[in-house]
């Protein structure tokens, strides 16, 4: 069976998945953490990935249209919805809690240099 090649960015983790496997399932496979809290039926939107190239993705679903809108159109996919049918490059946005307490982080050190 041929599989196909999908690569998380930033954390430039490669996982080999059958065809048809969602991108969730994949970032699974290599312990890449997309966060979920509707079980990746299309509900929370708390798995949006981008691609550039989607030649490698099952054509945007209705869900995934009427759930992101126009951001379909800055390559943005809901990871659970999302199957793969080619190689692929994903890029996987920063863990919100990680990326507030870098910009808390960020704000105490403007803070201090202030004074
Ligand atoms: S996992 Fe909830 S929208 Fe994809």
């Amino acid at each position: 069976m041929t599989m196909h090649r999908v690569h998380f960015e930033p954390m430039d983790v490669v996982v080999e998945v059958r065809p048809g496997t969602s991108l969730l399932e994949a970032a699974r496979k290599g312990n890449v953490t997309i966060r979920t809290r509707c079980a990746g039926v299309a509900g929370c939107l708390m798995c949006k990935v981008t691609a550039e190239d989607q030649s490698g993705l099952s054509p945007l679903g209705r869900a995934e249209q009427q759930k992101l809108g126009s951001q379909t159109s800055r390559g943005i996919r809901l990871a659970c919805q999302a199957r793969v049918q080619g190689d692929v490059t994903v890029q996987v946005p920063e863990d919100p809690l990680k990326a507030a307490i870098r910009a808390q982080l960020a704000k105490q050190k403007e803070e201090d240099t202030l004074w």
